[in-house]
């Protein structure tokens, strides 16, 4: 069967869009506060592994679950809207095909829940 990660282009499609999508996140100043204190790394490998396994690629995330990782710093919904706006566009930008995007788009509506704690 012919997954989404498969239609991408791989592993290397992912890194692509990765590297792109925290260049932006990281100059953005509504949201690069969060990150500077951070791996990125360790975060980039991480989010590649989660976005690969969303896209139908091998499961071979090994980060913490996704409550866990954002508890401590504090997301409204503004930001998380932001930062979900930064990964759609990088999806865009790199030619992700839009029923793609659409599965992408559905999964981090799902992990909204897990990753705001800010009411506001
Ligand atoms: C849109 C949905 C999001 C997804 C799918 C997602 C995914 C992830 C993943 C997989 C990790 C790695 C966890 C680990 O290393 O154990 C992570 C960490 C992190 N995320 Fe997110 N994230 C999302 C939204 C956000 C937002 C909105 C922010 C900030 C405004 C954010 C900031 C961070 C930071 C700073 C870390 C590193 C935390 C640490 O290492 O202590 N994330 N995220």
């Amino acid at each position: 069967m012919t997954t989404d990660y498969d239609r991408i282009g791989g592993g290397a499609a992912v890194g692509t869009v990765v590297e792109e999508f925290y260049r932006r996140l990281t100059a953005d100043d509504e949201v690069s506060h969060y990150f500077k204190d951070v791996s990125l790394p360790v975060l980039k490998r991480h989010q590649a592994l989660m976005i690969t396994s969303i896209l139908g690629g091998p499961d071979r995330y090994d980060g913490r679950a996704l409550d866990e990782a954002h508890a401590p710093l504090n997301i409204s919904h503004a930001d998380y809207d932001r930062v979900g706006s930064h990964l759609m566009a990088c999806l865009v930008d790199a030619g992700v095909p839009r029923d793609i995007r659409d599965r992408v788009g559905t999964a981090l509506g799902q992990a909204r829940a897990s990753i705001v704690t800010l009411q506001s």
